[in-house]
């Protein structure tokens, strides 16, 4: 057995070849149906790797969430929030995607799986695995999640763009109702997105202190109080003073889609490896509440709405 208690997971290939799997998409890969969720293999055996050798420290806090839900947003508040003190990374954010500010589980663990335990790591992990695939140690510390979720037409009209931009070769574009099918069967990385979210939900009602439970839609319209709730969810509270002197206001100029859009390292840096790397600029779009009736009609939106509806009835939860 293994460092989480778990017996020794078949073999990476055998997996690939013996589970369902999904080209629609056209990216990078295609997707892989395991363990309930579609991920493309890469990310799989990153999962995987944590799955059996990542050790959560008390003090972690994990950011969750599905792809294009505002993970983004979340990491640079967080990072923001946790080294707004810190002289040695109160920089990081001008010189880094948030991506690449603080480990991703499932990505950067099989590359470095040392660096669960570096010192000066911040105490923050990303991730994109559904809750029911997170590694045993994380849910047995007492390490506290963040999640966050987004309208799912939102949620898919932003993950289309970003497919886009990731796609490799010249394939032709994906047109977005070939997409859409896919999206509303569940077919997506890390979906069926309403699994995703319900897993949290669940979570978090069942122990609302371990894990906080975020709208992206509050996070845009309310964004100073759901600030504030993220700090002291994080363990980083802002003191009376700093509230006088204004460092939330300062905060949240300073991870805005505007400013973080013109820096740089977002606008022409590149994430990830050399030769697949992702250009930062795509992870920084409009940022709107709605942008959905710009690509999908009207029909298209009810369809999915029902869809959720019918997923999450009976949990207490609704968009
Ligand atoms: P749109 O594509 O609708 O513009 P993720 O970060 O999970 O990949 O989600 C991406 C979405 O978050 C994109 O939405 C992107 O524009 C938006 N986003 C990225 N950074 C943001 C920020 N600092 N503030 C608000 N929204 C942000």
């Amino acid at each position: 057995k293994d460092e989480n208690g778990s017996p020794p997971p078949p073999s990476f290939k055998e997996i690939i070849s013996t589970h369902p799997t999904e080209n629609g998409w056209k990216v990078f890969q295609h997707l892989c149906f395991y363990q309930g969720f579609w991920c493309f293999p890469l990310h799989l055996k990153g999962a995987m790797f944590a799955q059996h050798h990542f050790k959560a420290q008390a003090t972690d806090v994990f950011l969750c969430s599905a792809p294009k839900t505002g993970n983004t947003w979340l990491k640079a508040l967080s990072v923001a929030i946790v080294t707004r003190n810190d002289n040695s990374n109160n920089n990081l954010l001008l010189n880094k995607v948030p991506h690449e500010c603080i480990m991703f589980l499932e990505k950067d663990l099989i590359k470095n799986p040392t660096a669960q335990s570096d010192e000066g790591r911040l105490p923050l992990v990303a991730t994109h695995l559904p809750y029911t695939a997170l590694p045993k140690s994380i849910l047995h510390s007492g390490c506290k999640m963040v999640y966050i979720c987004r309208d799912p037409k939102d949620a898919f009209v932003s993950l289309w763009h970003f497919a886009r931009g990731i796609k490799i070769n010249n394939n032709p574009d994906l047109p977005i109702d070939v997409a859409f099918e896919l999206y509303s069967q569940g077919k997506s990385n890390f979906g069926p997105y309403w699994d995703h979210v319900l897993g949290y939900w669940k979570a978090s009602q069942e122990n609302p202190e371990k894990v906080h439970f975020m709208r992206y839609e509050n996070l845009l319209t309310d964004t100073i109080s759901e600030v504030k709730r993220l700090a002291e969810c994080l363990g980083y509270p802002f003191s009376f003073e700093e509230e006088k002197q204004g460092s939330v206001e300062k905060l949240v100029n300073l991870c805005s889609l505007q400013n973080l859009s013109s820096l740089e390292i977002n606008k022409n840096g590149k994430y990830g490896d050399a030769e697949r790397g992702i250009n930062n600029n795509v992870y920084f779009r409009k940022g709107k509440i709605g942008d959905w009736m710009n690509y999908l009609t009207p029909e298209m939106g009810e369809k999915l709405d029902n869809i959720m509806e019918e997923k999450l009835s009976g949990s207490g939860f609704t968009f």
